[in-house]
């Protein structure tokens, strides 16, 4: 790895500017526009802890201790509570644009973690990054295809189900298909979503990619991508391929097509 060494003027502006954000912090609204730098108040930041009681953690999400996670029964998934440190940048994304949140106190972040394949590149047991984490970044690229939801909703990818309950709040939405890969996932997490999702809901558990072309609906909403703006092309495939579904809306697509409000 190269290391830039930064000239001292230059280091002492950058934590000047650093500092200055953590005097300027707003209240966490799931309504923020996205910006380039956004500062929050820590005490504003309220996520919803599917399992109370988990003891948040900064450590390893290979190295926690017992009572700092749930697994599913086969050990395939771990949820766990991030114990985010106060000023520590979290990284959001908005099209081809990248930026960071900062808190002005530690807040924790709920988290869902799956074993890592062991063809895959790395040594730990659990995948390094997350498939969800609520995080200001992960809610506020949601909120697009959220903001879409109407009639009958299909959702791909059920994660920590953050997505699906926001979806489910929404006067506009009649009905939602939820279509998940893992059965495991599904029987693990599903029974302490679904107290919090607040339409009738049915469940296919299979691949995204053959399942939503048998189905009928107004918008399909696709989050089963492991990188930001990564379904691009799969997403656009997906819709070709759904003759019955009127809208698609795939996590990144909207801000990079220039169509997602802030
Ligand atoms: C990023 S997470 C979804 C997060 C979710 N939007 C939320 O709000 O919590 C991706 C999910 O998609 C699922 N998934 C991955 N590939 C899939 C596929 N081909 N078909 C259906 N589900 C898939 C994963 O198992 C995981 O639950």
């Amino acid at each position: 790895m190269t290391r830039v060494r930064l000239p001292p003027e230059r280091v002492l502006e950058l934590q000047k500017h650093h500092a200055e954000r953590l005097r300027h912090c707003e209240p966490w609204s799931a309504a923020t526009p996205w910006r380039q730098e956004l500062n929050f108040q820590a005490e504003t930041y309220s996520v919803l802890e599917l399992w109370a009681g988990v003891v948040a953690s900064d450590a390893a999400v290979d190295a926690l201790e017992p009572g700092q996670f749930v697994d599913s029964p086969a050990r395939r998934f771990r949820y766990c509570v991030r114990l985010h440190r106060r000023g520590q940048a979290l990284l959001t994304w908005w099209g081809s644009q990248v930026g960071t949140v900062v808190f002005d106190g530690d807040v924790i972040i709920p988290a869902l973690y799956q074993a890592r394949d062991p063809d895959t590149p790395g040594t730990g047991y659990w995948n390094e990054t997350p498939w969800m984490s609520l995080t200001p970044g992960e809610f506020i690229t949601l909120r697009p295809g959220t903001r879409m939801a109407k009639g009958k909703v299909v959702i791909a990818g059920l994660g920590l189900g953050h997505q699906l309950i926001e979806v489910s709040k929404r006067l506009q939405v009649k009905r939602i298909v939820l279509v998940e890969l893992d059965r495991e996932l599904v029987e693990w997490i599903l029974p302490v979503i679904r107290p919090h999702v607040r339409k009738p809901l049915e469940v296919v558990i299979g691949d995204a990619y053959e399942e939503i072309p048998k189905l009928h609906a107004d918008v399909a909403l696709i989050d089963i991508f492991p990188g930001y703006g990564d379904g691009f092309r799969r997403v656009a495939e997906l819709a070709a391929a759904s003759p019955h579904i009127k809208r698609f809306w795939g996590w990144g697509t909207s801000e990079m097509t220039g169509l997602a409000q802030r």
